[in-house]
């Protein structure tokens, strides 16, 4: 349709049909839902009426060809106007082909792949009917206890960025209308939702506008510009206001500071929250405060439909506002084509083709394998030699949950377990697999065979981890250290004083203490996706060399927490020349630095830099500076590597951070040779946010740095003249 069409539909709507538009439920609510009627629980008070079904605009959580298709048709007939549904799901890192978990993702600083797995996640989404994801999730994560670092990249603003605009090109390519294939994306949850307060999901957020514009920001921004459709309200508060009822954020910064058209949709239940939050008297306030802000869609509780009526009509809320919203989400539904095709995308017979197909599952086996970090290898123990015995032990040795949370389409059937990606490579003969212990629970039953497993192997790898229900939404935990069962396993067969090699399966960060300390290896394969066995394989036997590199640093322990590489040097740093032995900012028992830091991971080869040169020791806004290194394979076998450029501002006008990243490379090297490196840096990539919130550069010395990580650096100074 032309836009003035859509703007003619509006006109011949009424207001309930309008406010209907507002409203976003699950399938139970619709007649065509395989599920019409299971309304049970908290959904149940919600006592919606079958007027208000047939004017609701959008629907949550559908899923597949055949029953999207019939809510679709049956609604069409129930609708006065005939206007299509919007049909919206968490289609996050893979919708039947699961991919690793997002902070997986983040370790492989792959962005090609990164874009690639939204590809294909979208077009098995949008075969089974999907038009909309909430994706990508890019809050800032520095707080492992917080269950959702699991959905984010990290904890950096410039890789969260890279990475939030790489997955809104795949999720939603070029042209939504003419590439049915494709997802409109909701990059959420808008804003800081991961700086939640001792790590406590749904807890509150209090950081200055200045960090939030400069830490936090960045990543959504990015994904705007990337051309994501939707933005989602965080749950959290934003300087003392619920993000979902708080005009400053959504209005004044997202709409009229960043141009943002598009549709703004609540979290779940987000709007009726503002009441338990402390700003909504009740349904009606909450609707109120809602609109004003510029919620276009109310998900999941009915304070629209029950309240906006009434406040328009006594000129409370203007009438405009409800107009722009419902016609952002005509407009978007225009743009997906749905007013030519409501059945955009869906098809039963490519649904059965390519969900789960060969070229879906190599391409997430790869991934898999790249997000893996090598965080130990002691004496080179891996790659293992196939022709050694192995003891496979441990509760991840044959589990299948290995897909991670926000995979609910994922079936845990068709995931490649670890056993079987090593007995597709050894055969029966060589592998011997015990259990050990549950997650969080052992027998001595289970011990003992552990034991007598492991004496008879040259080699035990142990197989540890979280479920998954320990991490993901509602997933905060104040231990962040393995459960003791298998701290106790792993004690055990340290014990034996043999080759071990631990492989995790988890979705944050962990103390390892009681792991590093006690196994020769560490493998960190988070929640690998349905191909996780055979990609985890694939690296303990050499297939492939491993080349993640950590996107949120691994705490010491969770004392520490938050502890992330872009902190400040304080007044009193640790290690500086004249700095006391105790008045120092420092622990008393425990170091100051991660465990493993931001960027860390190590490969089967090693690599070299050298040669680290500036093309100029001074730059101004005019021109720019080159910095460049030669990298080398030293080692014996082919390798991938990230080069990581960081920079600091010496003096600012506010504190600025003892790094930032600025940009990476990711190499292949073959056994030997080398590349020059070359890194641009502008005087654009050295401003920031200062206390007036003015985002410009200052004058003076700056220092750059370039290697592995955050912390094997080298560095030259380099001056800024304006
Ligand atoms: C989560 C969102 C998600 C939504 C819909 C909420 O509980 O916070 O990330 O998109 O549910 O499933």
């Amino acid at each position: 349709m032309e836009n003035q069409q859509i703007e003619e539909l509006l006109k011949q709507m009424t207001m309930d049909e309008k406010i209907g538009q507002l409203l976003q439920l699950t399938p139970p609510f619709f007649k065509g839902s395989s599920e019409h009627g299971k309304i049970t629980g908290p959904l149940a008070q919600l006592k919606i009426s079958d007027d208000i079904v047939k004017n609701t605009g959008s629907v949550l959580g559908a899923s597949g060809a055949k029953e999207i298709r019939s809510i679709q048709e049956q609604h069409l007939k129930d609708n006065r106007l005939g206007i299509p549904l919007l049909f919206m799901a968490d289609i996050t890192h893979g919708y039947e082909t699961i991919f690793p978990i997002p902070l997986a993702i983040g370790c492989s600083w792959d962005l090609n792949l990164a874009q690639k797995s939204a590809e294909i996640a979208a077009k098995e989404g949008a075969v089974s009917g999907t038009h909309v994801t909430f994706a990508p999730m890019v809050d800032l994560v520095r707080d492992p206890r917080w269950g959702r670092v699991m959905e984010s990249t990290g904890e950096d603003s410039y890789l969260n960025s890279e990475f939030a605009k790489a997955q809104v090109k795949g999720f939603q390519g070029e042209d939504l209308k003419n590439d049915p294939n494709r997802l409109a994306t909701c990059v959420k949850h808008f804003a800081a939702y991961g700086a939640p307060e001792g790590g406590r999901d749904y807890n509150t957020v209090n950081m200055s506008e200045r960090q939030l514009r400069e830490s936090y920001l960045p990543a959504y921004r990015a994904a705007l510009d990337a051309g994501s459709k939707l933005v989602m309200t965080a749950f959290n508060t934003v300087d003392g206001i619920p993000a979902t009822g708080n005009k400053k954020l959504m209005r004044d910064l997202l709409r009229d500071e960043w141009g943002f058209d598009g549709v703004v949709i609540s979290d779940w239940g987000a709007v009726k929250e503002l009441i338990p939050h402390g700003v909504a008297e009740d349904e009606r306030e909450a609707a109120y405060k809602a609109i004003q802000a510029g919620v276009d869609i109310e998900m999941m509780t009915t304070c629209y439909p029950n309240h906006l009526k009434e406040l328009i009509e006594s000129g409370h809320v203007a009438e405009e506002l409800l107009n722009e919203a419902a016609l952002r989400i005509l407009q978007l539904k225009n743009e997906l084509g749905l007013f030519e095709n409501p059945y955009r995308g869906l098809d039963e017979v490519q649904e059965k083709e390519v969900i789960l197909s060969e070229e879906h599952r190599e391409a997430t086996r790869e991934l898999a394998s790249k997000s893996c970090v090598l965080l130990q290898n002691n004496y080179n123990i891996l790659p293992i030699n196939p022709s050694q015995k192995i003891a496979l032990i441990g509760p991840f040795a044959e589990s299948n949950d290995i897909l991670g949370p926000w995979s609910w389409k994922g079936d845990k059937n068709a995931a490649i377990t670890l056993r079987k990606g090593l007995e597709e490579k050894l055969g029966n003969n060589r592998l011997i697999v015990k259990k050990g212990c549950e997650i969080e629970s052992i027998t001595d039953e289970q011990l003992n065979h552990a034991m007598t497993a492991a004496e008879q192997a040259d080699v035990i790898i142990l197989a540890l981890g979280e479920h998954s229900d320990m991490s993901g939404e509602a997933g905060s935990r104040s231990n962040i250290k393995l459960p003791d069962s298998q701290l106790k396993l792993v004690e055990k067969v340290h014990g034996l004083g043999k080759p071990t090699i631990t492989v995790l399966f988890n979705g944050r960060p962990l103390d390892l203490h009681g792991v590093y300390d006690k196994t020769d290896a560490i493998l960190e394969a988070w929640f690998p996706g349905t191909e996780g066995g055979r990609a985890i394989t694939d690296i303990l036997y050499g297939d492939v060399n491993p080349s993640g590199k950590l996107s949120m640093s691994f705490p010491y322990s969770v004392g520490q927490v938050p502890v992330y590489y872009n902190h400040y040097n304080t007044g009193r740093p640790q290690g500086a020349e004249d700095a006391q032995v105790r008045y120092v900012s420092q622990y008393l028992d425990i170091p100051n630095e991660a465990l493993f830091p931001f960027g860390y991971g190590l490969s089967y080869t090693t690599f070299s830099y050298q040669n680290m040169k500036l093309s100029t020791d001074t730059i101004t806004p005019d021109d720019k500076l080159e910095v460049s290194i030669t990298v080398k394979n030293t080692g014996n076998i082919a390798g991938e590597e990230t080069v990581q450029l960081y920079v600091r501002d010496l003096v600012g006008e506010v504190v600025r951070p003892v790094k930032e990243l600025k940009g990476f490379e990711k190499i292949h090297l073959e056994p030997g040779e080398e590349k020059n490196v070359t890194f641009e840096i502008t005087e654009e990539q050295l401003r920031y946010y200062h206390s007036d919130l003015s985002f410009e550069s200052d004058e003076g010395t700056f220092e750059v740095y370039v290697g592995p990580n955050s912390c094997d650096v080298q560095s030259l100074p380099f001056r800024l003249i304006k």
